[in-house]
């Protein structure tokens, strides 16, 4: 149940230590780091603190209390020790297994205000603030933002290179490897590895991936902006875990979210963006648009026994 947690570029960047006592430690997978995105492992301390979420809600579903420890300093990991309990309603646990990435564009229709309140409810966390906007105008200044951090991304080679590395366009590569971003996921064309690879080099621009993310903007009830109190592994791994609860409140309600993080990805717009934000000393973590649409294929996962150490 936790390998299903949302993790960037689907690189499962996390190994799971089983102890004699029967906690688990979560610790990073560093040869899975995505240096070029994610330069001070930021995602990947998020990707963790979703994974300890699903763990958690899962735990509970079964009947065991799980108590987290987050040790944030010069080695970050995730401690969780378990304890008998009673078993807990399971909306969020019969979620995880439904929760995906929906990179479509979504119906145009608004969300409630109850809907609204139960997912800033579900996300509440100690040292993580979510930010919810629904007006248009405010979801047209986040999309000019999401414009200018992609076009930076798009005009860096290395980005170019190193997201190419973790696309997969055929079933085959995608079942082989069981991480990374398969194409059928974001709704794209599948094919050949050979043929997929000359399509992104043909379609795969600027222009083309600005005006799509307008549209998936535009098309969205809304966006939450995730920030944590402090920029530091032990608030990313916060962060993860709010986000995760978000995810699976909003699954349950059969509401799609997808991330669109460029501004918080590209240095220079981040600081622009947290102004925007009114919150000019923070670090701004997460930006998720979300509202309703049909499910997509589901992402894959690596055989659970290689994320065990
Ligand atoms: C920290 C973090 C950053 C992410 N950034 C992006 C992003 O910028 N764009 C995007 O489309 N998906 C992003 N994702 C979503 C992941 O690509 C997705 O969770 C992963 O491919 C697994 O797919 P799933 O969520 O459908 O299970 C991010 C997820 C996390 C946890």
């Amino acid at each position: 149940m936790a390998t299903l947690a949302a993790n960037g570029h689907n690189t499962q960047p996390w190994k799971f230590h089983l102890d004699e006592r029967g906690g688990i430690k979560i610790l990073p997978d560093l040869s899975r780091r995505t240096e070029i995105v994610d330069p001070d492992d930021h995602h990947l301390y998020v990707s963790l603190g979703c994974a300890a979420e699903n763990l958690v809600i899962a735990a509970g579903a079964h009947g065991r209390l799980a108590d987290v420890n987050i040790e944030g300093g010069s080695e970050p990991r995730i401690d969780i020790a378990f304890e008998k309990g009673p078993a807990r309603d399971g909306a969020l646990y019969d979620a995880i297994p439904l929760r995906q990435s929906t990179r479509s564009v979504y119906d145009g229709q608004l969300i409630s205000q109850d809907e609204i309140y139960l997912l800033k409810a579900e996300a509440q966390q100690d040292g993580v603030s979510v930010i919810i906007f629904t007006d248009q105008a405010q979801r047209e200044a986040i999309s000019e933002f999401v414009i200018e951090g992609n076009s930076t991304q798009m005009d860096d080679p290395a980005f170019v290179a190193k997201l190419r590395e973790w696309l997969r366009f055929s079933p085959d590569k995608a079942v082989a490897l069981g991480d990374g971003l398969f194409s059928a996921c974001s709704g794209a064309p599948v094919a050949p590895e050979w043929i997929g690879g000359r399509l992104f080099e043909a379609f795969f621009s600027k222009d083309a991936e600005n005006a799509k993310y307008r549209d998936h903007i535009r098309s969205s009830a809304g966006v939450a902006v995730f920030v944590g109190d402090r920029a530091d592994p032990l608030h990313w791994i916060r962060v993860g875990m709010s986000f995760e609860r978000f995810a699976l409140q909003a699954t349950a309600l059969g509401i799609r979210n997808a991330h669109i993080n460029q501004p918080i990805e590209v240095a220079q717009v981040r600081p622009e963006f947290a102004r925007w934000l009114g919150v000019p000393e923070a670090r701004p973590d997460l930006i998720v648009r979300f509202g309703r649409a049909p499910a997509l294929p589901m992402s894959l996962r690596r055989p659970v026994q290689d994320a065990i150490v």
